[in-house]
């Protein structure tokens, strides 16, 4: 953020916003984007160099882009995006990008994932409070993308705080923290992420009188954790890619569940970052991709995202699965985690369970990819992992249909705990671990610390830290 801050804006969320590349502000974001996009693409499988030298025809279609190679030499805007209102199908929207940027530094806008594929919405978000709606709501979803959300979002009310008392803005901030740590229960990167952006605060002190010093602090905390997630999933996906099964001449069959692209993590996916890094190094793979019911994510996300990625994919309901397995189909199955207890019982969309309990079965390589964010030491086993019950009418209701009788009764947990003896490897930004997970964890988040740290002091070495306002 810059020091051109426009004055805070009321808190409620605006209506949507549609996404129109026409105006030149946002075509400039959109190439910029694209420019970040294809460095950290490059970073990924290794190929920076290689990539410097690609036309920018090869360029857009590394990203997936379907505007047409004359567009590109131009310099039009790089990701062809259609009107909210148009039908899905040939006019569907397309365009391979994160789930939420900037509309100016005190609006984030983010894409409104219940309407995916069909239309491609964004919206605003000024406050930790409009933050936490648009996660309670499924606006924005997936572990980490939830998690950089809250922490933007934390900052944001953190600068409309910034000229208010002290006390009256230590009870905003830690009201706003509360509220985001609970929008949804499951995934621990929401509360990690708030944590992190509080500890900063209590850091320069709770009670201090320098809003603008901690509107700086929490915005800068929040930008490194966004930052930090791109670099985590691009060396996840990396180390995911090297250990994916060799299938000789024949493509490499993976199955995954959920969606754990970009829209899901930031700028790149994690289960599906290792799909994006294997198509990016050139590997032949066909992805079978579970519709993941109620809330199909797979069928509207993750199929959405691959067909942007230009990644051979086939659409399948998830009791698709076994048989699947059962006819040798499958040669490894991916999924991401929303919570890594300690002893490396993993949390994750409901029915993740039940695709380990069959990899198992079948001999099938089982991965969990997740960034250490998604790790909770503190939690000891799955037991003590809080599942979320969500609402019975994605159980009975397809997008505004009623399936079922009126008044069935529905459970419906969003996710299931697969145990740890039923996962072959985490895979994770420290590369991937091995049973027993417990040490391997522990150590695990011991070097990612060691890396941090390594890169603050080297940062601070180059620049001095900005002051920050007397302790409280
Ligand atoms: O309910 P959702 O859509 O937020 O659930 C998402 C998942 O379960 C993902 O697999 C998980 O968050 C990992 S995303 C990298």
């Amino acid at each position: 953020m810059t020091d051109e801050r426009r004055e805070p804006t009321t808190s409620p969320p605006g209506p949507p916003v549609s996404v129109e590349p026409a105006d030149p502000g946002r075509r400039r974001f959109f190439r910029q984007f694209a420019g970040e996009v294809l460095t950290s693409a490059a970073q990924v499988v290794g190929a920076v160099t290689e990539l410097r030298d690609r036309s920018a025809a090869e360029a857009s279609s590394l990203l997936g882009e379907t505007r047409p190679a004359a567009a590109a030499q131009t310099g039009a805007a790089p990701l062809a995006l259609s009107r909210p209102s148009e039908p899905a199908g040939d006019r569907a929207p397309t365009g391979f990008r994160t789930p939420f940027r900037f509309e100016s530094d005190n609006v984030l806008l983010v894409i409104d994932q219940r309407k995916l594929p069909d239309a491609l919405v964004e919206m605003p978000v000024r406050s930790a409070s409009d933050a936490a709606n648009a996660i309670r709501l499924m606006v924005v979803r997936g572990a980490p993308a939830i998690g950089q959300v809250a922490a933007i979002g934390l900052a944001l009310t953190a600068r409309i705080a910034a000229k208010s008392q002290a006390h009256t803005r230590r009870a905003i901030l830690e009201g706003a923290a509360d509220i985001l740590r609970i929008a949804r229960p499951t995934a621990i990167n929401l509360r990690w992420a708030v944590d992190r952006l509080m500890a900063r605060y209590r850091e320069i002190g709770a009670l201090s009188e320098d809003g603008e010093a901690i509107a700086v602090a929490l915005n800068d905390e929040a930008m490194a954790i966004v930052a930090e997630a791109t670099d985590d999933h691009g060396r996840l996906a990396e180390a995911g890619r090297a250990i994916l099964p060799a299938t000789g001449d024949r493509p490499l069959q993976v199955l995954t569940h959920c969606n754990t692209g970009p829209l899901a993590c930031g700028q790149f996916g994690t289960a599906l970052g290792v799909v994006q890094a294997a198509h990016h190094a050139e590997l032949p793979l066909h992805v079978w991709v579970d519709e993941t019911r109620p809330y199909l994510q797979g069928a509207r996300l993750t199929a959405w995202e691959l067909k942007q990625a230009g990644v051979p994919h086939t659409l399948i309901p998830d009791m698709a699965a076994g048989p699947l397995m059962a006819r040798g189909e499958v040669d490894v199955i991916v999924v991401g985690a929303d919570r890594i207890a300690a002893n490396g019982d993993t949390a994750n969309k409901v029915g993740t369970y039940t695709l380990a309990v069959l990899a198992a079965r079948h001999g099938i390589p089982f991965y969990v990819c997740a960034p250490m964010s998604s790790v909770d030491l503190g939690t000891p086993d799955g037991a003590a992992i809080p599942i979320e019950d969500r609402p019975a009418i994605e159980v009975t209701d397809i997008r505004g249909v009623r399936i079922a009788p009126e008044g069935t009764a529905v459970r419906n947990p969003s996710f299931d705990v697969t145990p740890a003896e039923l996962i072959t490897a985490i895979v994770t930004e420290e590369g991937a671990l091995r049973a027993p997970f417990g040490p391997a964890l522990r150590d695990a988040m011991a070097s990612r610390e060691a890396r941090r740290d390594e890169a603050a002091g080297a940062a601070s070495a180059v620049a001095p830290p900005a002051p920050v306002g007397a302790a409280g």
